[in-house]
């Protein structure tokens, strides 16, 4: 029979070690590897709670805090890897234990816990600052957008629907645009953020425990907004993995979004934009070739994104209640998304702040294909009352008439005779006022158009939207920081020799 000492944690119940194949099949050090700290940190405050609710003594408190202190430093100092044997990053660290304080103080420790809860646990603490990471990049993203957004509320280009010629709308209008699908972003991230910051800590195995735990004493040292109580529940269930993915798979459909258009302007045919040498790359073939291969990228990481999520959703959806080992695959999608979609939001910002705007062939697009078409049809509405419909009716035939003769609306003299061949006179200077693309941008003025002074007050409200998000984030970040301190001067004293009594709870 396996004793206490022996390699295996559940080594009493099992007459033969695992074998190799079913190891290396069922490991997760690669997938836990981003967690060490958090699991330790949940060591730490796991083992003050325990001391502190009297369910181990100090002393062995003391051996146990000295060890995974050694263990923290070992791992910052890059000595400390996790053993593939060791089959994931709980028995890694508690093997540490084992190792230096002896087979009783690693027992001691696994009190009033599981490898359930603690999975879960160090899951959601990493995954809450990745957020955070994820939330900063997209601010930063925003910013560049905002600020061009705020340079350019009278540069024209044009506007797209069904990707042919619309309406005139300004180059500060489109980039807000997609500021404002990031802010929606930043607020789903901000929103999975309560959810996920609760403590399951303490759920046990499932059933929570027969110790006098306090589980918000463990919560509030870990940095946790509250405790994930139902303990069946908050071992079992992965909806704030799903959540994040999701949240991160629209992030990376709205990249996706602004890629696609970096991709497409930068093309000959729109040559409406041109990112930096540096963020493009050339042919091995084609010596004229300058291909937007980051914006390809972002556009094409997006798959994965969904595909993450998509993954996750398979893998949860048909478990029973309680922790089923299926869980271990939560980690690698939700690692791998949160990488794509901070990375993704960083590059493109680098993009877009280094793009050149080619504000001359805008100009020069909005003009020649009839944009303000709809704005000469409001003009005979607002001047000679007539409905729209037959205004529309009216510049209708006039667009098919010109196109018949290949002349356009910058013809004015032949606008002012189409129409009043028609019976609709208007003078030359009433053509060029509706006509002209920056005049038509600065007749729009209803809530949220293209016009400058609402583009002007749309970018300022995303970004006071922005800043606030970006405040609200580190916030969030330094509380995570002041309860690690907590923790960690807890520990110091308790290594000092301070009595648990005399500590700052
Ligand atoms: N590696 C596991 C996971 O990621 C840890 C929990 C394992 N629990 C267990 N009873 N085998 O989910």
């Amino acid at each position: 029979m396996q004793t206490d000492g022996s390699e295996k944690l559940w080594g009493g119940r099992f007459s033969a070690d695992m074998a190799d194949l079913a190891l290396a099949y069922s490991e997760s050090t690669d997938a836990d590897s981003p967690m060490v700290q958090e699991d330790i940190w949940g060591s730490q405050a796991h083992a003050l709670m325990l001391a502190r609710c009297g369910i181990i003594p100090e002393e062995d408190l003391r051996e146990i805090l000295r060890w995974l202190e050694y263990a923290r430093q070992e791992y910052e100092a890059g000595r400390m890897t996790l053993q593939r044997e060791r089959e994931d990053v709980h028995m890694n660290v508690e093997f540490y234990l084992r190792e230096h304080a002896g087979p009783e103080m690693g027992g001691r420790l696994h009190t009033a816990r599981s490898r359930n809860d603690q999975v879960v646990t160090d899951c959601r603490m990493h995954l809450r600052s990745r957020l955070l990471d994820v939330q900063e990049a997209v601010a930063a993203l925003q910013s560049v957008l905002l600020s061009l957004a705020a340079r350019h509320t009278e540069t024209v280009m044009p506007g797209y629907t069904h990707t042919q010629h619309a309406q005139p709308i300004s180059v500060g209008f489109w980039l807000s645009g997609h500021a404002a699908a990031f802010q929606r972003d930043q607020q789903r991230l901000e929103q999975t953020y309560v959810r996920v910051n609760r403590c399951p800590l303490g759920a046990a195995a499932l059933a929570g425990t027969s110790f006098p735990t306090d589980r918000r004493l463990t919560a509030a040292l870990l940095g946790f907004d509250g405790v994930e109580e139902h303990s069946l529940d908050a071992v079992g269930d992965r909806d704030f993995v799903m959540e994040s993915l999701a949240d991160l798979a629209i992030l990376g459909v709205h990249l996706s979004r602004l890629a696609e258009e970096i991709v497409v302007f930068s093309t000959y045919e729109f040559g409406m934009i041109e990112v930096h040498d540096k963020h493009a790359s050339g042919s091995s073939i084609m010596p004229q070739k300058k291909n937007p291969c980051l914006a390809e990228l972002a556009r094409g990481k997006t798959g994965r994104l969904v595909g993450r999520l998509m993954q996750s959703l398979m893998t949860f959806k048909g478990l029973i209640s309680g922790y089923n080992r299926d869980l271990q695959e939560d980690k690698p999608p939700l690692w791998e998304a949160l990488a794509i979609a901070e990375s993704g939001a960083r590059v493109l910002a680098e993009t877009m702040r280094d793009a050149t705007l080619k504000t001359d062939r805008m100009r020069e697009l909005v003009g020649k294909n009839f944009a303000t078409a709809t704005e000469l049809a409001n003009y005979l509405v607002r001047e000679r009352g007539l409905p729209f419909r037959t205004c529309h009716e009216i510049i209708g035939s006039l667009v098919g008439q010109l196109i018949q003769e290949g002349e356009t609306l910058n013809n004015h003299e032949r606008v002012r005779e189409i129409l009043s061949a028609a019976g609709h006179d208007l003078t030359l200077e009433e053509i060029a006022d509706v006509v002209d693309p920056e005049a038509c941008l600065r007749l729009q003025r209803s809530l949220g158009s293209t016009g400058p002074e609402q583009t002007t007050a749309l970018v300022g409200n995303l970004e006071d939207a922005r800043s606030d998000a970006e405040v609200l984030a580190a916030e969030r970040r330094a509380a995570l920081l002041a309860a690690r301190q907590w923790t960690a001067r807890l520990v110091e004293a308790v290594l000092e020799g301070k009595g648990l009594d005399g500590l700052e709870w």
